[in-house]
């Protein structure tokens, strides 16, 4: 592993009974970096954020997720992830209304928070809660405290639930499609939001999403999952304009603006786990597919092996762009 990494993932597959779900997943942020992953919808973005967390019900992990100066984050003990959870890592979910208790004051959620991770008295929690409020733009942040999630609007809840995210100043955040819930005008507000809170504060961030413009507009580099594998990684530019898999440039023409929300998916879907093809698995989609595609699987190749550190853009296809 890399000192300047903050995660390494290596080989991280999920099984759920015959499924495969992850396929042997590897990726890695550095410390500051801001990281996307792509891929239409079943892909395994979620899945790759949640067991990063510990927090994936009844499926079956293999591989190893080493964060820098904690371990495995596979297989630490429970009570070990629960010490990381908030203040080395913490989450963004997709529908901040589900996330939040309804039974209390988004303000005691928040300092509940503050007070267990960083041991805060109740004066000074109350504070640093009004701190956090101001910073995600919530106006009146005082008055706010005392409301409960329904009381607040789709946005300023998700704005709550950055707030939370931060609270802890954690190295590595996970934002899970924080923004697909919400109305097109405020989703470009919060993306910016979380960027320039997490890049504020020196933190890594790991953003899922569903469209590439929106990802190369917003992070330093791209991850493009394809049900469950990766097809191409490398930097945000590269994997937009030079991008080599047939599926990236699907997802390329696919273009949305930040804050527009009129995503085409590519044509065709997803085959369902227990039909997908031995090889490639965008095999049954693929305008360029080969005889050999279905049979044999593609390994991730450099895209430009001649470059200096073009390693870092590879692709996985036997007949690329
Ligand atoms: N709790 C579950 N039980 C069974 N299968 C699941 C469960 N959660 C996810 N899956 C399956 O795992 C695969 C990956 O799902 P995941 O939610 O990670 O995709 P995603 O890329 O996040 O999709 P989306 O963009 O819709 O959020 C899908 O085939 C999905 O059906
Ligand atoms: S390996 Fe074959 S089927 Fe898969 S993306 Fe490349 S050309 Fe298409
Ligand atoms: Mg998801």
């Amino acid at each position: 592993m890399s000192d300047t990494n903050l995660l390494t993932v290596s080989d991280l597959t999920v099984h759920r009974g015959a499924a495969k779900i992850l396929d042997r997943v590897n990726l890695s942020i550095a410390k500051g970096e801001t990281l996307a992953l792509v891929g239409e919808s079943g892909a395994g973005k979620s899945t790759i954020a949640t067991a990063l967390m510990q927090l994936l019900d009844g499926a079956e992990v293999e591989g190893r997720a080493e964060l820098q100066e904690a371990g495995d984050l596979l297989s630490l003990p429970a009570r070990q992830m629960v010490k990381l959870r908030g203040r080395r890592l913490s989450m963004i979910f997709q529908d901040a209304g589900a996330a939040l208790n309804p039974a209390y004051t988004v303000g005691r959620q928040l300092t509940t928070t503050l007070r267990r991770n960083l041991g805060l008295t109740r004066s000074a929690a109350h504070a640093k809660a009004i701190e956090l409020f101001t910073s995600v733009g919530i106006n009146d942040a005082e008055a706010r405290l005392s409301a409960f999630p329904h009381q607040l609007s789709g946005g300023m809840q998700q704005r709550v639930m950055v707030a939370i995210a931060l609270a802890c100043n954690p190295d590595l955040l996970l934002a899970d499609e924080p923004t697909s819930a919400l109305d097109v005008t405020i989703q470009a507000q919060i993306i910016r939001l979380i960027l320039s809170l997490t890049r504020e504060r020196g933190a890594s961030c790991i953003f899922v999403l569903h469209d590439l413009a929106l990802a190369s507009q917003s992070c330093d580099r791209i991850v493009v999952l394809y049900a469950g594998q990766v097809v191409e990684s490398g930097p945000a530019r590269d994997v937009l304009t030079h991008h080599r898999h047939p599926y990236t440039r699907q997802l390329e023409s696919c273009v949305v603006e930040i804050g527009r929300h009129d995503l085409v998916a590519p044509e065709g879907t997803v085959p369902p786990h227990d039909q997908m093809p031995k090889g490639c698995r965008f095999a049954t989609r693929c305008p360029r597919a080969l005889d050999r595609c279905a049979g044999e699987a593609p390994p991730l190749t450099p895209a430009n092996p001649a470059k200096d550190g073009a390693l870092d853009h590879v692709f996985a296809c036997w007949n690329p762009e």
